[in-house]
């Protein structure tokens, strides 16, 4: 017997009624990306490697570890393979986008946002996908478009307050942290190098080799017995230079002033390299060990990282699958609305086509139809119609004939014969 194939470890099937549930909360947060001037942006599923090498950086766990990359075939034998990855991540596919198609010459800020899938090769468990969809929104620009103010980063950030308040996310948290600016970054490296000399030793692999590639990346690091030793680092916060501090302290009294609560964490440096000054995460405690519910931050030098103008920007990423199973978790999904849907049963399958005509001319009228069969007998038709729908219209030879057809209510038992030409107007009452 063949095996039976089934979807690969870390991916699923989102099917419905629960699709109703992503679809609702997709379109809450286009509309809200409307209010506040976005333009939805769609880049490749997969991207040239060396984008996410360079962008998120190599010695993150997501670049070291987690893509799925491959060899794509060379067209001639003279070419050499290209190594292409599917996205883990978002903000590098725009940030290319951005560059190759000359968005900063037109001088203005691009406001951009994004829904759809990222992959990344992490051990699966509640919360957390090999394919997981992510919407995220990308605010970027030349400088003088005003892409380096603050005040981007608290409209971000009161954006987001706004969203998860509209999706009825209740009972989230913000903590919010400066890595400071590239140079602030370089110095605490050369600090946390120092001080991680003794101390490496004791700690991880991942730990001892990133103590001296990228000493940053050490604060990633899950590894329990390592967590005392991290709690003893020096904090980034002391290697901001003023214009750093002056940016974030903006940025609070911002955020003060619309209201929007936070908790300021010094230890939040976010697992991707591009990350400068503002970083952010916000969390729900209904998500278990997975809790972020969404991460962003500023990305000042990202574009010319891979190769791009200077284009400082700031933007965030929430994790779909994460705001599903927080409403589901709070039990705010409704429980699947009483059904409108009306059921067309035919009297025969001599009666099939006519019951066609009949279903076109109600769905074309908007209604939501579900077409029976002739072959069933008629209490077939109404087990089948009870399960699923609010009313069923029964279409026989008499009715078609005479123009009348017969309409009973499940939840009333009400049944009422109503001319075609009313049927429409009467069950979308
Ligand atoms: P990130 O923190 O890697 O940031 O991911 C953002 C969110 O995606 C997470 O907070 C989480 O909700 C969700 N997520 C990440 N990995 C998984 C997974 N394996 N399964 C389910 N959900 C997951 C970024 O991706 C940045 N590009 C965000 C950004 C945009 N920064 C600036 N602009």
């Amino acid at each position: 017997m063949s095996q039976t194939l089934k979807a690969v470890r870390g991916t699923r099937d989102l099917l419905p009624p629960e699709t109703a549930l992503w679809n609702r909360i997709e379109a809450t947060a286009r509309a809200v990306f409307a209010r506040y001037n976005f333009g939805e942006i769609r880049t490749p599923i997969f991207e040239d490697t060396s984008l996410f090498a360079r962008s998120v950086g190599e010695e993150t766990d997501i670049v070291s570890k987690e893509m799925y990359t491959w060899e794509d075939r060379a067209r001639a034998q003279s070419e050499k393979a290209q190594s292409l990855t599917l996205r883990p991540e978002n903000t590098a596919g725009v940030v290319r986008a951005y560059i190759e198609h000359k968005l900063g010459e037109t001088g203005q800020l691009q406001k951009l946002y994004y829904i759809g899938p990222q992959f990344r090769r992490e051990r699966p468990q509640k919360g957390r996908y090999r394919q997981f969809w992510q919407i995220g929104a990308e605010v970027i620009g030349p400088p003088s478009a005003g892409s380096e103010s603050p005040l981007r980063d608290a409209e971000v950030l009161e954006m987001l307050a706004t969203l998860l308040d509209e999706l009825g996310i209740t009972g989230w948290t913000l903590e919010l942290n400066s890595v400071g600016s590239a140079a602030d970054r370089a110095r605490y490296n050369e600090v946390l190098r120092a001080a991680l000399i003794p101390l490496a030793p004791k700690m991880c692999a991942d730990c001892r080799r990133r103590a001296v590639t990228n000493p940053l990346r050490v604060l990633d690091c899950k590894i329990p017995e390592d967590q005392p030793v991290i709690e003893l680092l020096p904090k980034i916060g002391d290697s901001l230079d003023e214009d750093s501090k002056k940016h974030f302290a903006a940025v609070i009294v911002a955020l003060d002033a619309a209201g929007v609560p936070y908790t300021l964490n010094s230890r939040l440096v976010r697992g991707l390299d591009y990350y400068t000054r503002t970083t952010f995460e916000f969390a729900h405690g209904g998500l278990g060990a997975q809790n972020a519910l969404l991460g962003g931050g500023r990305y000042d030098g990202l574009s010319e990282a891979i190769g791009g103008p200077k284009a400082p920007g700031i933007g965030f990423a929430m994790g779909l699958d994460r705001l599903v199973l927080t409403l589901q978790g709070a039990d705010q999904v409704q429980k699947a609305a009483p059904p409108k849907v009306a059921y067309i049963a035919p009297l025969g399958e001599n009666l099939n086509a006519a019951a066609l005509v009949l279903a076109r001319e109600l769905r074309r009228a908007g209604l939501s139809v579900e077409l029976g069969d002739g072959s069933f007998r008629l209490k077939k038709s109404f087990e089948a119609a009870d399960k699923i729908a609010r009313r069923i219209v029964i279409l026989g030879e008499d009715e078609l004939q005479s123009g009348i057809l017969t309409v009973k209510d499940f939840a009333t038992g009400i049944q009422t014969k109503v001319p075609r030409a009313e049927l429409a107007a009467f069950l979308a009452r």
